[in-house]
């Protein structure tokens, strides 16, 4: 399948600022990916240099193994994007602003209303823009980053602003253009949305890349055990304290009243228990607690 984004060494300086300072970084074709950083890490500059906005103080861009130059037209017609920001005209209706990039773009009036109904703004289409609320501002930010159905979705903090369930309406259409074969790079300070959509992350700190692979990778390379507890009934205690002294073969785990608990690594969980069953532990109840990308986050900020 390939990338269709790589980033190599990929520079930007403001003056003596370093914006984003050596980032190398692979995107899978059809994944969702997600961006992730404090305030001012460098995501929306990261972002502008992938579409071509803003050109790196150094390093290398590949969208599906082009580079920006000659081929600049070619690689504007793979992407699409939804910037941090979007300025319309007021005065004009949606269908008029859709249709004016929908020509931009080379694209027919009939994708325009396609575009239209799949972000929900089929009702309002004439309708002035100066008159939208922030959330349907959005959606026609988001009809015109799709309007040419582009293989790769670049959307800069596409929740910001929504209510919870335009966040959600939302989340559904980013599942279904990925589910059609569009890949999805966004970025987000919403660690449950990242959690939720992307398989794969990068996390961004002072301009430097901090940390980048799927939630499970980032859980492992920062040793973030699983936690489980088993309930066994009382006349169980006696048992489960022998199996505590023969700790060595279960690994380390803790007893209180009639739970036991341990830490281990997620894929480990099952095996856990097989063996307590086996050991002849007869469980009432267990509980799993896996440690989500809010750890994983602190632990890369750390
Ligand atoms: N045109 C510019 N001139 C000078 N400095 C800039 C320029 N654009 C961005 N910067 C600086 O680069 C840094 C990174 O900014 P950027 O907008 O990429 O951050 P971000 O990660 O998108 O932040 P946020 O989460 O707030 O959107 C900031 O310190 C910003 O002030
Ligand atoms: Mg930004």
């Amino acid at each position: 399948m390939g990338y269709i984004l790589e980033v190599n060494n990929l520079e930007k300086n403001y003056g003596d600022f370093v914006a984003v300072n050596k980032i190398n970084m692979r995107v899978n074709q059809g994944e969702v990916f997600a961006l992730l950083g404090h305030n001012g890490a460098g995501k929306s500059t990261l972002i502008k240099m992938i579409l071509g906005l803003v050109n790196p103080t150094a390093g290398e861009i590949l969208i599906d193994g082009l580079q920006y130059g000659p081929k600049s037209k070619d690689i504007k017609n793979l992407i699409g994007y939804l910037p941090e920001r979007m300025n319309f005209y007021d005065n004009l209706s949606a269908w008029e602003t859709l249709t004016f990039y929908a020509k931009l773009k080379g694209v027919s009036s009939a994708r325009c209303k396609e575009a239209l109904e799949q972000v929900g703004l089929a009702e309002v289409k004439h309708r002035r823009v100066g008159a939208f609320s922030k959330g349907m501002q959005q959606r026609l930010g988001l009809a015109q980053a799709i309007i040419h159905r582009p293989k790769l979705l670049v959307l800069d903090e596409p929740t910001t602003g929504l209510d919870p369930i335009g966040i959600l309406e939302l989340k559904e259409m980013i599942r279904t253009w990925n589910r059609e074969g569009t890949t999805i790079f966004f970025s987000s300070h919403n660690l449950s949305d990242v959690q939720e959509l992307a398989e794969n992350m990068a996390i961004m700190n002072s301009g430097s890349m901090a940390a980048e692979g799927s939630l499970a990778k980032l859980k492992h390379d920062y040793k973030l055990m699983t936690r489980i507890e088993v309930r066994v009934s009382t006349d169980q205690i006696a048992m489960i304290s022998s199996l505590e002294r023969g700790a060595n073969t279960m690994g380390q785990f803790e007893i209180h009243d009639n739970t036991l608990s341990c830490y281990c690594e997620s894929q480990e969980k099952m095996a856990i228990l097989q063996r307590l069953l086996k050991e002849g532990v007869e469980i009432e109840d267990f509980t799993v607690e896996e440690p989500g990308l809010d750890l994983v986050y602190q632990q890369v900020m750390k």
